[in-house]
C-alpha cells in the first residue's frame, strides 16, 4: 500500500507554476491523500468542479496518471477561456493530459445522475471550488455526495474564509442535512470529507504525517498536541476532525 508521500518535486515543478488558490499546506496534504487512496478506489475517475488554471486539478492528473484513471473537470472557463487551460496544462504536463477531459458549462445545470453517467462510476476524489455563491455551493456539495465513491474523498474549498461567506453556509446547511459524508479534516483553506466508513483511516495517516513532518504544519501540529488534543481535534456534526490550519 502506497504511504503518505507529499510529492515535493511534482509540486514545485508543475503545482506551483500554473496560477489559481491553492495553499502549500492544502496541496502537500492532498497529494498525500491522493496517494494513500489509490489503491482504495484504483480505477475510479477524480473530478473538479472550478478549474480555473488547473492548479489544484494538477494533482488530480498526477493522481490518475498513477491508477490509468480519467479526470474530469468542470469549469464555465468564465474566466480563463478552455484553450489557454487547455494548452497551459498540456505545456506543463504534456504525459498526463490525455487522462483529463475538461466539460465547459454550469454545474449547476448537472444532476447526480447526469454526473455519474459522465464519470461511468463513482469517484475517488471530488473538489469543490466552483461558483461561491450560497445555493451553488450546495448544488455542488449534493453533487459531490451522490457522486464521490464509498472509499472517496470530496475536499471543499474556503470553507471558513472569512470572504467566502457562501460557501461557509452551505457547508453547515449541507452538513446539518444528514449527508453521507463525514469531516476528515479542516486544513488552511479547504475542509476534506468522506464516507464515515473511511473517514477513520484518512484521518490516522493525515494525524501519522503531522507527527512525523519535521517544520510547518508538522511543528504547529505537535506543537498544538502537546498543549491540548482539543487544539488539534474537534468534533465536526458529531464526527472527529483533525485540524492543521496555519492561522491562530
Ligand atoms: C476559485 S476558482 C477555482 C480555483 C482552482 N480550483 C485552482 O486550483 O486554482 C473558481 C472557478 O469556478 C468557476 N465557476 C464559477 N461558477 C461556476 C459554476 N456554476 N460551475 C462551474 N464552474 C464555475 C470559475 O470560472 C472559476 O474558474
Amino acid at each position: 500500500m502506497p504511504g503518505f508521500d507529499a510529492d515535493d518535486e511534482f509540486l514545485g515543478q508543475v503545482t506551483r507554476r500554473l496560477e489559481g488558490w491553492l495553499t502549500d499546506d492544502d496541496a502537500a496534504v492532498t497529494a498525500g491523500l491522493l496517494r494513500l487512496q489509490e489503491t482504495a478506489e484504483r480505477d475510479a475517475p477524480l473530478v473538479e468542479i472550478g478549474v480555473y488554471c488547473g492548479k489544484y486539478l494538477s494533482l488530480l492528473m498526477a493522481s490518475a496518471n498513477r491508477t490509468r484513471s480519467r479526470v474530469l473537470g468542470i469549469d464555465t472557463f468564465q474566466f480563463k477561456d478552455l484553450a489557454s487551460v487547455t494548452s497551459g496544462l498540456t505545456a506543463l504536463m504534456p504525459d498526463l493530459i490525455s487522462g483529463l477531459s475538461l466539460h465547459a458549462g454550469s454545474s449547476r445545470e448537472l444532476t447526480s445522475e447526469s454526473l455519474l453517467a459522465m464519470l461511468g462510476r463513482p469517484a475517488r476524489f471530488i473538489s469543490v471550488d466552483g461558483s461561491h455563491d450560497y445555493a451553488d455551493v450546495l448544488h455542488d456539495l449534493r453533487l459531490a455526495d451522490a457522486a464521490v465513491a464509498a472509499g472517496g474523498l470530496v475536499a471543499v474549498d474556503d470553507f471558513l474564509n472569512p470572504l467566502t461567506l457562501g460557501v461557509n453556509r452551505a457547508v453547515n446547511v449541507f452538513m446539518e442535512s444528514g449527508p453521507t459524508l463525514v469531516g476528515v479534516a479542516c486544513g488552511p483553506n479547504k475542509l476534506y470529507l468522506a464516507r464515515p466508513t473511511y473517514a477513520g483511516f484518512y484521518r490516522e495517516h493525515l494525524e501519522q504525517h503531522l507527527l512525523t513532518t519535521p517544520a510547518g504544519r508538522g511543528e504547529r501540529f505537535r506543537t498544538r498536541l502537546a498543549t491540548w488534543r482539543g487544539l488539534v481535534e474537534q468534533d465536526f456534526f458529531d464526527s472527529p476532525a483533525l485540524l492543521f490550519t496555519a492561522s491562530h
